[in-house]
C-alpha cells in the first residue's frame, strides 16, 4: 500500500479513493526519493464537508434563502460574482508585505511569482544547528536562522534529532532542481513537487527541509511520521514555523504532501493559524488558491 494513501488528518480521512505512483526524481541539495499518491483526477479534488477546503471562503457555494418564490428570485439581481480574492482570515493586524520577498508574511506561489525573480536575499547565513546540507543549501537569512537555532535546540532537549536538508535556493540552483524533476517525471509530475524558477520560498530564505538524524524516509511521505517531523508539526510554531504544504491541500497550495519542508512566518502568526485551525499560508492571508500555473 502506498504509504501517502494512509491517513494523516482528519482531511485525510474523508478521502477514500485515490492510486499511488513512485518515482525517483533528482534535486538540486542531493537526490531525492519520492513516493506518492495521487487523487484520481489530479486537480479534481472535491473535500466532503468540513473539509479544509469546503470549510474555506475560497469557493462559495449558493446559499438556499427560504421563502424565495421563482418569480422574485428571477426578478432580483444576478448574484455577487465571488470574489477571486478571499477575505484574509488572519486576525492579526497586516504587520508585513505580502509580496516582498524579504518579508515574512511574503506568500510566493504559482500564482505569485518572485519580484524580482532573480531574487537573492541579503543577509544569508548558516544557522548553527545539525545539518546534511551544503553549500548554499546551509544558509538561511538570518531571522530564519535564529529561528531555526531556536527549534532545533528545543527539539533536541525533547530528545529528538533533527537535522538541516535544504535551505537557501539561488535562481539558478531552482532551475537546476525543476529541470531535474522535468527530466525525471515529466512536467506535469515535476510541478506538483518541484516549484519552477522565481517561484520557490527556498529561494527567499524564509524556508528549508528537515530530516530525521539518521536520515529516515528523507524527502518521502514516510517522513510524517519520523520524530522530527511529528515534532516540527506539533511545535515549529512556537519558533515560528509551520508546515507549508500540509497533506490534502494541494488544490490550494499546488503541491503535494512536505512533512520536511518549513516556513517561517513568525511566532505570532504561526500560534495564530494554529489555534484558529487554518491549514495554508493562501487561506490565512487572504489570497487565492494557487494549484497551477496561470
Ligand atoms: N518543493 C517546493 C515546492 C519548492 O520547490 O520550493
Ligand atoms: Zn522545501
Amino acid at each position: 500500500m502506498c504509504y501517502h494513501c494512509a491517513p494523516h488528518a482528519g482531511t485525510a480521512e474523508k478521502v477514500t479513493s485515490r492510486r499511488s505512483f513512485a518515482q525517483f526524481l533528482a534535486a538540486g541539495a542531493g537526490l531525492t526519493v519520492l513516493a506518492a499518491c495521487t487523487p484520481e483526477a489530479p486537480g479534481a479534488v472535491a473535500p466532503s464537508s468540513g473539509s479544509p477546503a469546503a470549510s474555506s471562503s475560497l469557493a462559495p457555494s449558493p446559499t438556499a434563502v427560504p421563502g424565495t418564490t421563482a418569480e422574485a428570485t428571477a426578478a432580483a439581481p444576478p448574484p455577487p460574482e465571488p470574489s477571486p480574492t478571499p477575505s484574509p482570515s488572519s486576525a492579526l493586524p497586516r504587520q508585513f508585505s505580502l509580496t516582498d520577498p524579504a518579508s515574512p508574511w511574503l506568500v510566493v506561489n504559482k500564482h505569485r511569482p518572485l519580484v524580482p525573480a532573480d531574487y537573492v536575499p541579503a543577509d544569508l547565513v548558516q544557522p548553527a544547528v545539525a545539518m546534511s546540507a551544503f553549500g548554499e543549501a546551509a544558509l538561511l537569512n538570518r531571522t530564519t536562522a535564529a529561528a531555526a537555532e531556536a527549534m532545533f535546540a528545543a527539539a533536541a532537549q525533547a530528545g529528538v534529532a533533527m537535522v538541516l536538508a535544504s535551505g537557501y535556493r539561488s535562481y539558478g540552483t531552482q532551475v537546476f532542481t525543476y529541470n531535474g524533476y522535468v527530466a525525471s517525471r515529466g512536467q506535469a509530475d515535476a510541478d506538483t513537487a518541484s516549484a519552477r524558477p522565481g517561484y520557490s520560498e527556498h529561494q527567499t530564505g524564509w524556508a528549508f527541509d528537515i530530516a530525521d538524524g539518521g536520515g529516515a524516509c528523507g524527502f518521502q511521505p514516510c517522513f510524517a511520521d519520523q520524530p522530527a517531523a511529528v515534532w516540527a508539526k506539533a511545535n515549529g510554531h512556537r519558533f515560528g514555523f509551520v508546515v507549508r504544504y500540509p497533506w490534502m491541500f494541494h488544490p490550494i497550495t499546488g503541491y503535494y504532501y512536505e512533512p520536511w519542508h518549513l516556513r517561517y512566518i513568525g511566532v505570532e502568526a504561526a500560534t495564530d493559524m494554529v489555534n484558529r485551525g487554518i491549514n495554508t499560508l493562501e487561506e490565512y492571508f487572504g489570497v487565492e488558491a494557487a494549484p497551477g500555473y496561470p
